[in-house]
């Protein structure tokens, strides 16, 4: 956009809506966010919003609806079975996606319940270009595993590859002669590849991996739950796409797949799930299991509120003005943190700012969790609430061995629609402060460790009293401003 760009050359993210309904914040005292972090068990998830000043943790279920959403939840039509809503939706899907099937799912986890369940076998193996923390879970749950085959640049923390959510062809047409296409279950595409930093893969390497997976008869199926923002990247950064709108980008990557599936807690900017296809053959298979896990096939575990607005959602997304808006900020966020010399994932990529807790606390050992250990000292001296996304959101080996993380990230998602210029401009400057009293901040340990999906629920202690030292030095430093 060109009006964004200052007259003194600077660039400003510019938000393309006005908020029309507030939500007051709170900012809790240093004190009270000390014995909140403590009671939390150092795990941001377990925290209580009264104590969140700028809730960060994610994107999900919490992006700002639109006046048309809101208004298209009046004129939901509520019946179990066959309402026009469901109807509206379905059409929506078809539209976008190009895909003649449909099946709803209360959110996206459930959908990929329904798609290990359906095609998952044990001892087979789903290869992807990363994997998500649920995707991985429910595969293992069905016996099988999950063989990663992203770029080599994918796991380089600062990059100038545009695409760093890329699959490596060569790896996976090798992977593939060595297993055999027999055991694996399906190649899947993660858009906007979370774990890695909210990083895009371009039409072209989609491309590359279809054609192997049609020489091999092998599946493709799609995580679209972060596509919005990969389908920025490639209008931004795939030479071939430039002139395409957003809504033909969004068709090619849809005719290369065979199933999709998506979070509309993400995608669509609403809660709820679904799953498109064209092929008749899954379609009839995966159907089978939504009565019985998700609902009735016309909601899926939605409310008919939530359906309407995911429909609206998922147009909006292809809105060529809205859709910029939070990789704009997550770009003046990175870039930002970068000038300070704190590091940071680059390029910048869709979903928020990541920072690299492996380099930010190079003295605390992966096994005492340095990204869960500075998500929580950044809410100590900001009231911000991060995620963690390192070796705590893995799960131990069989043996009981820790598996330690590829990156050790602290996420800072930007849900759409919410956060303003001066709340990321308050957050710089806290973890600026963060970055020069980095030393102060030390390991966490497990005092309650859930063998799934640990990070959601784990309590952990400090393995001093680092807190309290972090926050005192905090506040005499506030006091001396
Ligand atoms: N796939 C991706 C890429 C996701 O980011 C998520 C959720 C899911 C699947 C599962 O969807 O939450 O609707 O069940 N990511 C959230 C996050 C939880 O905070 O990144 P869900």
């Amino acid at each position: 956009m060109k009006e964004s760009k200052l007259f003194s050359g600077r660039r400003i993210p510019l938000e393309m809506h006005k908020p029309k309904i507030v939500q007051k914040l709170s900012l809790v005292p240093t004190s009270r966010r000390l014995e909140a972090i403590r009671e939390a068990g150092f795990n941001s998830f377990l925290l209580k919003n009264d104590d969140v000043f700028l809730d960060l943790l994610t994107d999900s279920g919490v992006n700002a609806m639109s006046d048309r959403q809101q208004a298209a939840m009046m004129v939901a039509d509520d019946s179990y079975a066959g309402s026009r809503t469901f109807t509206r939706l379905e059409s929506t899907c078809r539209e976008l996606f190009g895909m003649k099937h449909f099946l709803p799912a209360h959110q996206g986890r459930a959908c990929e319940n329904v798609i290990a369940q359906t095609l998952v076998k044990p001892g087979m193996v789903v290869v992807t270009n990363y994997h998500f923390t649920t995707t991985k879970a429910h595969i293992v749950r069905n016996g099988g595993t999950i063989e990663e085959l992203p770029i080599a640049e994918a796991l380089k923390t600062t990059s100038d590859h545009p695409f760093k959510g890329n699959m490596d062809l060569h790896r996976l047409q090798a992977f593939i002669d060595e297993r055999g296409s027999e055991n694996i279950a399906f190649v899947r595409m993660e858009a906007g590849t979370n774990l890695i930093g909210g990083q895009p893969f371009s039409l072209e390497n989609l491309d590359g991996v279809r054609r192997i997976c049609d020489a091999h008869g092998i599946l493709l199926i799609l995580d679209a739950s972060l596509l919005a923002d990969n389908l920025h990247f490639i209008k931004q950064r795939e030479g071939q796409c430039q002139d395409l709108s957003i809504r033909q980008i969004t068709r090619k990557i849809c005719d290369l797949v065979h199933l999709l599936y998506f979070s509309g807690r993400k995608l669509g900017c609403a809660r709820g799930g679904g799953l498109c296809t064209n092929r008749d053959d899954l379609y009839q298979a995966m159907r089978e299991l939504i009565p019985l896990y998700e609902g009735f096939l016309t909601y899926g575990g939605m409310s008919v509120r939530e359906m309407e607005a995911m429909a609206v959602g998922l147009e909006e997304t292809m809105d060529e003005e809205m859709i910029n808006q939070a990789p704009e900020f997550i770009a003046y966020m990175v870039t930002e943190l970068e000038k300070l010399g704190i590091p940071v994932v680059t390029p910048p990529g869709g979903l928020g700012c990541h920072i690299n807790a492996r380099e930010f606390v190079d003295h605390i050992p992966q096994e005492e969790y340095p990204a869960g250990a500075l998500a929580a000292a950044l809410y100590i001296v900001s009231g911000i609430r991060g995620m963690e996304r390192g070796t705590l959101s893995q799960e131990r080996d069989a043996a009981g061995n820790e598996c330690l993380a590829d990156l050790e990230l602290v996420r800072l998602a930007l849900p759409r629609r919410v956060y303003t210029l001066s709340h990321v401009q308050y957050a710089i400057d806290r973890i600026a402060w963060l970055y020069q009293h980095r030393q102060l901040i030390g390991g966490l340990i497990f005092v309650d460790e859930p063998k799934t999906l640990r990070f959601f629920l784990g309590r952990l202690d400090a393995l001093s009293d680092w807190p309290e030292r972090l926050g005192k030095k905090f506040e005499s430093d506030l006091r001396a401003i």
